[in-house]
This record gives C-alpha cells, sequence and structure tokens, in this order.
C-alpha cells in the first residue's frame, strides 16, 4: 500500500457559471520514501493534487488514500493533516508573531512537540538562524520560503507537500532548497509540484499534468 493513492479523482470546485473540473480522473501512487514531482503548467491542477491529499477538496469521482484513510470528513482530514507538512505557494506565517514564535505556534496547533534544538540546528542549515526572531513582514522573499519550510519541517511530518518550492527564488536560495531536499530523500516520502528542472534530479518519479490529467511520466 502506498502512503499516497489516487484512484480516478475527479474534483470540481462550484462556481457561479457552473463548475471547474480541475482534475480529471488522476490516478497514481506515492510509494514509502518515495519524492514524486508533478510538473505542468500554471492552471493544470497541481495544487489541486495537493489539496485532495490534505482533504481540502473532496472528490466528486474517485478516491484518495493517505496513510490507508480517506480524509472525505473533517474528522478524518485532521487525522491525516496532522502528520503532513505542507508548504504553500503564498506562506502560512502570521506577521503579528516573530518565525520562532510562528513555529511554536504551528506546533502545538498541530498537538506535536517540538524539538527546539534540532529546529534550530535546521535553521542555521538553512541560514535564516540570524532572523528566527524577525517578523514574516521583515524577512527577503528566499528568507520567508525557507522559514515557510523550516516551520513544516519542525514537527517531523511523516509526508511533505511542498507547492512550488523554488519558485520565485534566484539561482542560490533555490540550490539551499534543493539540496535539502535531496538530504531529506530516502527519509520521508514527498510531493513536489514545479516548473523547476533542478527538482527533476532529486526526484524519483516525474508525473506531467496538463488540464487536470496526468499525460505520462
Ligand atoms: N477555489 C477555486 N475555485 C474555482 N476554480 C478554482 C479554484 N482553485 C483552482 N481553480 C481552478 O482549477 C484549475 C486548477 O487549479 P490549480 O490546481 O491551482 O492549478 P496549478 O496549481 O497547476 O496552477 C484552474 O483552472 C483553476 O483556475
Ligand atoms: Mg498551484
Amino acid at each position: 500500500m502506498g502512503v499516497v493513492e489516487f484512484e480516478d479523482v475527479f474534483v470540481k470546485y462550484e462556481t457561479y457559471t457552473g463548475g471547474v473540473l480541475a482534475l480529471r480522473g488522476v490516478t497514481f501512487s506515492l510509494g514509502e520514501k518515495e519524492i514524486v514531482l508533478i510538473m505542468g503548467p500554471s492552471g493544470s491542477g497541481k495544487t489541486t493534487v495537493l489539496k485532495a491529499i490534505l482533504g481540502l477538496v473532496r472528490p466528486l469521482h474517485g478516491s484518495v488514500r493517505v496513510f490507508g484513510t480517506e480524509p472525505k470528513d473533517e474528522k478524518r482530514a485532521l487525522k491525516v493533516r496532522r502528520k503532513i507538512g505542507y508548504l504553500t505557494q503564498e506562506g502560512t506565517m502570521i506577521n503579528e508573531l516573530t518565525v520562532w514564535e510562528n513555529i511554536r505556534f504551528y506546533a502545538k496547533g498541530r498537538g506535536r512537540s517540538l524539538n527546539e534544538e534540532s529546529v534550530r540546528k535546521l535553521a542555521e542549515r538553512l541560514n535564516i538562524g540570524a532572523v528566527l526572531d524577525k517578523h514574516p513582514n521583515q524577512l527577503s522573499g528566499g528568507e520567508l520560503k525557507r522559514a515557510e519550510l523550516l516551520m513544516v519541517l519542525s514537527d517531523n511530518p511523516e509526508l511533505l507537500l511542498l507547492d512550488e518550492p523554488t519558485s520565485m527564488l534566484d539561482a542560490e536560495n533555490s540550490e539551499v532548497i534543493v539540496e535539502l531536499i535531496s538530504e531529506l530523500r530516502g527519509g520521508v516520502p514527498m510531493v513536489i509540484t514545479s516548473h523547476d528542472p533542478r527538482l527533476e534530479k532529486v526526484s524519483d518519479r516525474v508525473l506531467r499534468i496538463v488540464g487536470g490529467k496526468l499525460v505520462g511520466e
């Protein structure tokens, strides 16, 4: 059994004009310790795949299983979400808190324990040790992305979902993230979405999605 299993998944967003079919029969699975990269143009359904894993959108047809559970009601979705580290495209840190306070707040909200020593070590590795006491809106784009990544890694998730982790970053910052993913490879399983070909070399499999359909590996 895979960590994630999609079987003929259709997802529709309701809109005033009748709805958008964002996924049309998506089938794939993510093995234990595997890294799958989903590549595709803007609007092709990449973020929707991640949201379906989190139970933030529910399939119209087909099934999604994560750690053997279908996140199809709020109770089960929360159980699944607690095991997952989700790096969003837009970020989720609160500007009213410092980076360090955000990380504590995040772990507390998830009911998971935080090993502060190892989080500090990881911050040093990501070159953001010096910004932990700043507020998110005081950071550069690259620092903020690394801080968000630090937060989602801080409570040792059992599955990582990274939505375009290197977008909006310069080459140097992208390289830091690619290297970290490479170091985490073989430990925590991941689903990564991206246009960045540099991520291909740290992934075990590349899936291509167009118009909500997988069009081959
Ligand atoms: N909340 C929403 N309401 C209506 N349509 C949406 C919503 N979210 C995404 N979509 C549409 O679903 C399709 C897939 O979106 P998305 O998964 O975000 O693509 P990607 O991440 O590949 O850019 C797009 O056509 C997008 O406009
Ligand atoms: Mg997206």
